[in-house]
């Protein structure tokens, strides 16, 4: 009667990683209960959800390798499979929300998030040429929401003036506004084989010893017109989602709950170590506690089975 904070299917965001080929379903073996999905597969995923009562998706591309080069280009062709993904589940499903993650490290053949100059760095502003056309081709396509993942300084401007020019006035963006430069992305990295051949991130993601950055970011993401703001990692940096919460309120808020803290409660959960439902949930309610509106997890088809049963 007197508990403060609730968690419920709706504030739930789940996680789909996509990739090509047919009648394929992978598991991850970092992530166990993780899969990877071709488009084929998808509809019988998202019933599942639908049934569970989480509003929305996420989605992630995982190409083929083939389909790698340097720039990334796959990332926005219009029969990718993250495009598709979205033009099947629109069909089949158009109250499902579906978010698309928008960023080039699934797709080029470095993993980087971007576009690299002669000595491997980064370049910010030629990239968000690609982000554009990245967002553009998922609005095409029907996604609800572009959720730019890169820290590319200007992508959420950039992205938004691309969607307004080219008609797509409805399509919202969730910005990754605080991402920090986290070691909690690891089995993502495995999941979606983005991983960084060379160097890391650490020049476009924030380090992990920093706050007022984090405020400076959203503040910048919501001028430059995000929808939609997020946190990530979540359990470790609480901190940050509550500092957010109460700098921008009002402001929907995001905290994604990621790879690495679900692969560290799966693995201790099957070795008997801890009991699984009562720590995600604890967990999630703590994300919620600190500000959070809505909880990007891996959890969200069990945590809504179990909080319906
Ligand atoms: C791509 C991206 C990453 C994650 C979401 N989008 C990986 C990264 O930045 O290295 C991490 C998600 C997770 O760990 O669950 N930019
Ligand atoms: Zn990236």
């Amino acid at each position: 009667m007197v508990r403060e904070t609730s968690l419920r299917p709706e504030h739930l965001i789940a996680p789909i990683f996509v990739t090509d080929g047919e009648d394929v379903i992978e598991p991850i073996d970092s992530m166990p209960g993780i899969t990877r999905v071709s488009v084929d597969r998808l509809t019988a995923v998202a019933d599942e959800l639908i049934t569970a009562g989480i509003p929305a998706v996420i989605l992630f591309g995982v190409p083929a390798p083939e389909r790698k080069n340097p720039d990334g280009t796959e990332s926005y062709a219009s029969d990718g499979a993250v495009q598709r993904a979205i033009r099947t589940l629109k069909v089949h499903a158009p109250e499902l929300v579906v978010i698309t993650d928008v960023c080039m490290c699934e797709y080029t053949s470095h993993g980087h998030c971007g576009i690299l100059d002669a000595k491997q760095y980064l370049v910010n502003d030629v990239t968000l040429d690609t982000l554009q056309r990245i967002a553009i081709s998922h609005a095409e396509a029907g996604a609800d929401v572009v959720a730019p993942s890169g820290m590319i300084d200007g992508a959420v401007g950039a992205i938004r003036t691309a969607l307004d020019a080219a008609g797509q006035i409805s399509v919202a963006i969730m910005a990754y506004a605080v991402k920090y430069s986290s070691a909690y992305y690891g089995p993502f990295r495995d999941a979606a084989g983005g991983a960084p051949a060379f160097g890391d991130r650490r020049t476009h993601q924030l380090d992990p010893a920093n706050r007022g950055i984090a405020l400076r970011e959203s503040a910048l993401d919501l001028a430059e017109g995000a929808d939609f703001l997020m946190v990530k990692p979540a359990l470790a940096y609480l901190d940050i989602v509550s500092a957010v919460s109460a700098a921008h309120p009002g402001v929907p808020l995001v905290a994604y709950n990621v790879s690495g803290e679900y692969a560290m409660v799966k693995a201790a959960a099957a070795a008997g170590w801890i009991d699984e439902r009562a720590i995600v949930l604890e967990s999630l309610t703590s994300m919620r506690r600190a500000g959070a509106g809505l909880i990007i997890t891996y959890h969200a088809r069990d945590v809504a089975m179990w909080l319906r049963a």
